[in-house]
C-alpha cells in the first residue's frame, strides 16, 4: 500500500492477481476480497452478512453437511440471537432445492450450501438454488472451496452472491483464499484495521501468497477440462473396481455428481483408522470418515447426515485423486485394499 516505487510494484503485482481470480470465476476484479483462508471466507460471509442485515432479519439457511467452519458459525451466530435452519440431504448428500424455497421465511436473510462436499465429494444443486434465491431476494453463499479450479463455476450463472474459494485446494500456496462479494452486497467486516480490501479485511496483504493463488488459476484454467476427464475416468476405475473386488463395500455420496477427484467408501466389519493405517505401511495416504477430537473418536458429521450409523461411519475411508495421480496408483489400490480389508476382516474384533 506504500506510495514509492517498491509498494507500486507489489500493489500492480496483487491488483493483476485479484483480475486472474476473478476471472476464473466470472466476477469482476473488486468482487475478490483476499483472506488467509477458506475457513476465514466463510467466517466473514455467514457473519458479515448476518450482522450486516441484522434489522432485515435474524435467520440463516445452511445444509447439514457443511464443513465445520460453517457448522461451528452458524451455531455461533444462534448464540448470537440468530435462527439457523440446517437442511436435511438424502442419502447421496444432496440438498433439495425445493426443502431452500420451502425454509425461505420473511426474516431470511441468507442460504449458504457447500458446492461440492470435502468428505463424500457430491455436487450440489448450486445453480437451482441460486435461481430461489435470487427469486425471493435473499442472499446466496457457497462454500466452493472444493471446487474452484476443478470444476467450472460462473457466479452471474448461478446465481452466486457470496462465494468462498481457497489457493490450497487448486495446488496454490496455503495462507492464502479469497471471497467473492458481489457488488452490492451488505456486509460488514470481521477484522477491523488499516481498511484493505476495500474495507472487508483488514491487514497486510499476503502479496507472495495471493501471486501463487493467480499463478494457480492460470494452470487450473489451461488444464481444468482435460484434467477433470482424465480424474473422472481414474475415480470411476477406483470406485468400480473397489465395489467389484470387495464384498460388503459401499459408496459413499453420488455415483455421478460428484467431485472428479473424491472416492469415499465404507466397509462392513472393519475401522477406517485400522485401514488407514495399513494403506500407510503400504505407501498409500488416505483418511477416514471419523475426525479424531481431542477426546473421543467422532464419527463424521457428513456421514450420519447421508444416513450412515456411527459403526459405519467408522469404517469409511475417503481416496483422493490429483494431478499427479496415474492409472498405476489405482492399480496397485485395487490390488493392495482387498487383501488389507481381508486381513483386517479376520482379526476384527466387531466383525
Ligand atoms: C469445503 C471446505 N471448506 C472450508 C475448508 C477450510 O479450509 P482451511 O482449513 O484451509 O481454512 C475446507 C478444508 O478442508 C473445505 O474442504
Amino acid at each position: 500500500m506504500s506510495l514509492h516505487s517498491f509498494g507500486q510494484e507489489a500493489k500492480t503485482a496483487l491488483e493483476e492477481s485479484r483480475e486472474i481470480v476473478a476471472d476464473l470465476m466470472g466476477a469482476k476484479p473488486n468482487e475478490v476480497i483476499f483472506t488467509s483462508s477458506a475457513t476465514e471466507s466463510n467466517n466473514l460471509a455467514l457473519k458479515g452478512v448476518a450482522f450486516a442485515n441484522r434489522k432485515k432479519g435474524n435467520h440463516i439457511i445452511i445444509s447439514s453437511i457443511e464443513h465445520s467452519c460453517i457448522m461451528e458459525s452458524a451455531k455461533w451466530l444462534e448464540k448470537q440471537g440468530f435462527e439457523i435452519t440446517r437442511l436435511n440431504v438424502d442419502k447421496y448428500g444432496l440438498v433439495d432445492p425445493e426443502d431452500v424455497k420451502k425454509a425461505i421465511k420473511k426474516e431470511t436473510i441468507l442460504v449458504s450450501i457447500i458446492h461440492a462436499n470435502n468428505e463424500i465429494g457430491t455436487i450440489e444443486p448450486i445453480e437451482e438454488i441460486g435461481k430461489i434465491c435470487k427469486e425471493k431476494g435473499v442472499y446466496f453463499h457457497t462454500d466452493a472451496a472444493q471446487t474452484f479450479g476443478k470444476i467450472p463455476i460462473n457466479v452471474n450463472k448461478m446465481n452466486i452472491d457470496l462465494m468462498t474459494v481457497s489457493a490450497h485446494k487448486m495446488y496454490g500456496p496455503k495462507g492464502v483464499a479469497a471471497l467473492f462479494v458481489r457488488e452490492g452486497v451488505k456486509i460488514e467486516p470481521i477484522l477491523h484495521g488499516g481498511g484493505h480490501e476495500m474495507g472487508l479485511r483488514s491487514s497486510t496483504v499476503n502479496v507472495a501468497g495471493i501471486v501463487g493463488f493467480a499463478e494457480a488459476c492460470k494452470i487450473c484454467k489451461k488444464e481444468m477440462e482435460k484434467e477433470s476427464k482424465r480424474l473422472t475416468k481414474l475415480r470411476d476405475k477406483l470406485i468400480k473396481g473397489v465395489l467389484e473386488k470387495i464384498s460388503g463395500s459401499h459408496l459413499n455420496g453420488h455415483p455421478q455428481k460428484r467431485l472428479p477427484n473424491n472416492a469415499n467408501f465404507w466397509f462392513e466389519g472393519v475401522e477406517g483408522e485400522s485401514i488407514v493405517i495399513q494403506l500407510d505401511l503400504l505407501g498409500i495416504a488416505a483418511s477416514t470418515g471419523s475426525a479424531c477430537s481431542s477426546e473421543k473418536l467422532e464419527p463424521s458429521h457428513v456421514l450420519l447426515a447421508i444416513g450412515l450409523k456411527p459403526e459405519q461411519a467408522h469404517g469409511s475411508l475417503r481416496l483422493s485423486l490429483g494431478r499427479w495421480t496415474k492409472e498405476r496408483d489405482i492399480d496397485y489400490v485395487l490390488k493392495v485394499l482387498p487383501k488389507v480389508i481381508d486381513k483386517l476382516r479376520k482379526i476384527s474384533p466387531i466383525k
